[in-house]
């Protein structure tokens, strides 16, 4: 029987994880259960990375010991996974490995045992004991050479900063094994020239081929103990700390059964790999560089392929990161959105490969154009007409002789095979684009055919056809075939929405739920004619935009939009108000002091206003998508000074700034001067 092995990442456990690692989880999950929807034996590995300096400072600064730490990370990582539907028990993942499992410890030393006896292919020993000196980045776990990092002035001193992270790095100067990679670029370069497809897709190849060629040094593979003691010993000399990334990646074979009986028994270590590694392109080059070398050096097989996705950014294209506070958080996805609903979002919307934005607004969007309006609605529109018109039974596709003139003249295709081929080659296109992993594109042609077969319903009006009894057949075959298609579209998106798949299934009465049927083999005409279909719900409930984006931003309505809209005018009466009314409102003019986004609020910025008081005013405006923060300080505004004080986000918004609302989206656009105003100026 055919084997599959596809990884994540096993994520830090420092932190708890946010959209960007659900993602990676996703990605796989979806491969899986495509693999295994195709008769392939399939095993999925997502687990956590558990040891290092920066889980110790993690641990330390939480009041934990590594191990607490450790485990209060992996109880949320498993409640997330089961809230995701991403567990075995949901049909996910078969292992969440752990570098704390001692089976794990074994399989590591013993792979550092062979390695520590083998030679590079120059015929040197491939590790040796050395003297480390340099920079080290504890959440990157990497030593940084001197274009990975810049000198920045901290307390007067010139401190060396990590370009990614913006924090100090530490100062290595010990005794330390060493890797000899510098033994390994010819092999490296060689691999990727005899496999085009090992590292994927090929910009990343590109990528990995030129840091290659650039001349690879030698790996710094340990710590001494008394500075980094939360990790696996190195085997025969315990005063030495394994590298975090040696021990992080050797999980990828430990979880199989490398180096331990039992997880051999379990998993099968012969049985399943190599491994398709699904990466970030953050750390392509351990996945793609380092892992093959220690490979190389172990006698091991090589992975099946390295593949390296993009990053999902913010609205304004910053990657999402806990420090800049812009990532998107799964509790809040997880309430407001069903989990077929995200998994379609992400896969649609990323081109794979590519950097993706997120904003929960595109979200909202496309769920309701693609799947309430798109395939949502085809189902219930075919699914409630299949129970008015047909008694609730599958109804013959078959158009008789006699009446095939009736159903041409009412813009009925009376060739079936025309739409068949139709969706048979959309099919084909489908499991194309989803072998090379264009998740985007393979949707794509999934939605050509719900355009196709909403557009024959809509040709062809069911419900006209309905009050005619001589094209009775004629409603029963256009029901039919748009039946069909969404067995076959149950099927085909399975892997990528198991639950709605399987209740789209489940409506239309089919005996074999969609996770049994290969896509490949999908014959079309064989939902049975009689087939009493299932109650007929909605799949894909419509969201409501408004509502949801006010509960997401904690807040009824974010400004600029909280003014409410002037009362239309009745009919006849010009909609006037008082030069009291207007008097009321206290506008000011200020200058804005400085300006920062609010943490787990895409839209707010926190400004802080000199209106000439005696304190500068603070004021939340929901700009923070349209507004560079560094841009507005300096900027005049103009305030409303009376506005009652509130709390938004656990700050206190003492006014508010006026802005011109445009376009669909309420873009603001902030008020200001051409002249020279002072502070404190009322408007009148
Ligand atoms: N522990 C290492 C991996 C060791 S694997 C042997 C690590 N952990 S991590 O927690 O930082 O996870 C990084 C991975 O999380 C990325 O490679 C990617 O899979 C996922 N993502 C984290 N942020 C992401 C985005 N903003 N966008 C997409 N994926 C991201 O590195």
């Amino acid at each position: 029987m055919k084997t599959f092995y596809v990884t994540t990442p096993i994520y830090y456990a420092n932190s708890l994880p946010h959209l960007g690692h659900l993602y990676t989880m996703i990605v796989c999950d979806t491969i899986a259960r495509s693999k295994r929807q195709r008769g392939i034996d399939t095993y999925f590995l997502t687990g956590t990375d558990e040891h290092g300096i920066n889980i110790e400072r993690a641990a330390e600064k939480a009041g934990r010991t590594p191990q607490q730490q450790a485990d209060y990370v992996v109880d949320y990582f498993k409640q997330m996974t089961r809230e995701f539907g991403l567990d075995t028990a949901h049909g996910g993942y078969d292992i969440f490995m752990r570098t704390t499992a001692p089976f794990h410890a074994e399989g590591v030393s013993e792979l550092w045992r062979r390695i520590a006896k083998a030679k590079t292919p120059k015929g040197n020993d491939a590790i040796y004991k050395g003297h480390y000196e340099g920079w080290f980045c504890a959440p990157c776990a990497e030593y940084k050479t001197e274009d990975e990092y810049q000198i920045k002035a901290i307390n007067d001193e010139g401190v060396p900063v990590c370009l990614i992270h913006d924090t100090p790095l530490d100062r290595v100067s010990e005794e330390s094994y060493f890797f000899r990679l510098s033994d390994y670029g010819d092999a490296l370069l060689d691999l990727n020239e005899t496999r085009p497809d090992f590292v994927r897709p090929e910009s990343r190849r590109n990528e990995v081929m030129s840091f290659v060629r650039g001349g690879l040094q030698d790996l710094s593979v340990s710590r001494l103990k008394t500075s980094v003691s939360w990790g696996v010993p190195v085997p025969d000399d315990p005063a030495h700390t394994m590298y975090v990334w040696f021990d992080a990646l050797t999980n990828y074979i430990t979880a199989i059964g490398f180096g331990n009986e039992e997880r051999e028994r379990a998993a099968g270590f012969e049985k399943y790999w190599p491994a398709l590694h699904m990466v970030g392109k953050d750390i392509l080059r351990f996945h793609a560089v380092y892992w093959p070398s220690f490979l190389m050096a172990a006698g091991i097989e090589l992975p099946r392929a390295i593949v390296a996705h993009g990053m999902w950014v913010d609205p304004n294209g910053r990657k999402m990161s806990k420090t800049l506070g812009n990532t998107v958080e799964l509790d809040v996805l997880h309430k407001h959105f069903s989990i077929d609903a995200i998994r379609y979002f992400v896969l649609r919307e990323m081109v794979f490969g590519q950097d993706g934005r997120f904003g929960y607004e595109g979200l909202i969007d496309r769920s309701n154009s693609d799947l309430a309006s798109g395939l949502g609605n085809l189902s219930s529109r075919t699914l409630t007409m299949i129970a008015r018109y047909c008694d609730s039974r599958i109804p013959s596709g078959q158009i008789p002789e006699e009446k095939l003139l009736l159903a041409k003249r009412s813009s009925v295709d009376t060739d079936e095979t025309t739409v068949a081929g139709f969706i048979e080659t959309a099919r084909d296109q489908f499991l194309l684009h989803f072998d090379n992993l264009a998740f985007s594109r393979a949707l794509e042609a999934a939605w050509s055919v719900v355009a196709r077969v909403d557009k024959m319903i809509t040709d062809a009006k069911p419900w006209d056809l309905a009050k005619d009894e001589n094209q009775r057949h004629t409603l029963g075959a256009v029901l039919y075939r748009a039946a069909e298609t969404l067995r076959w579209l149950s099927v085909l998106l399975y892997p990528v929405m198991p639950e709605a798949s399987r209740a789209i299934a489940k409506q239309l009465g089919m005996d074999q739920p969609p996770d049994k049927i290969d896509p490949a083999g999908l014959k079309w005409g064989e939902l049975r004619e009689g087939t009493p279909i299932g109650d007929v719900q909605p799949v894909f409930p419509r969201l409501d935009k408004s509502q949801i984006m006010s509960e997401i931003n904690g807040i009824r309505v974010v400004e600029p939009e909280a003014v409410p809209a002037p009362p239309a005018p009745s009919e006849g009466v010009p909609n006037f108000i008082e030069i009291d009314d207007f008097a009321k409102v206290d506008l000011r003019v200020g200058t804005v002091l400085s300006a920062e986004r609010v943490p787990k609020a895409d839209k707010l910025l926190l400004l802080k206003i000199d209106l000439n008081e005696e304190q500068p005013r603070q004021v939340l405006a929901g700009i923070a998508q349209y507004y560079e923060p560094e841009k507005l300080v300096g900027r005049k505004v103009v305030v409303v000074a009376n506005l009652k004080p509130r709390k938004l986000r656990g700050y206190e918004s003492q006014g508010m700034v006026v802005a011109a609302s445009y376009g669909e989206e309420g873009r603001p656009v902030i008020a200001t001067f051409t002249e020279d105003v002072p502070n404190g100026a009322r408007l009148k």
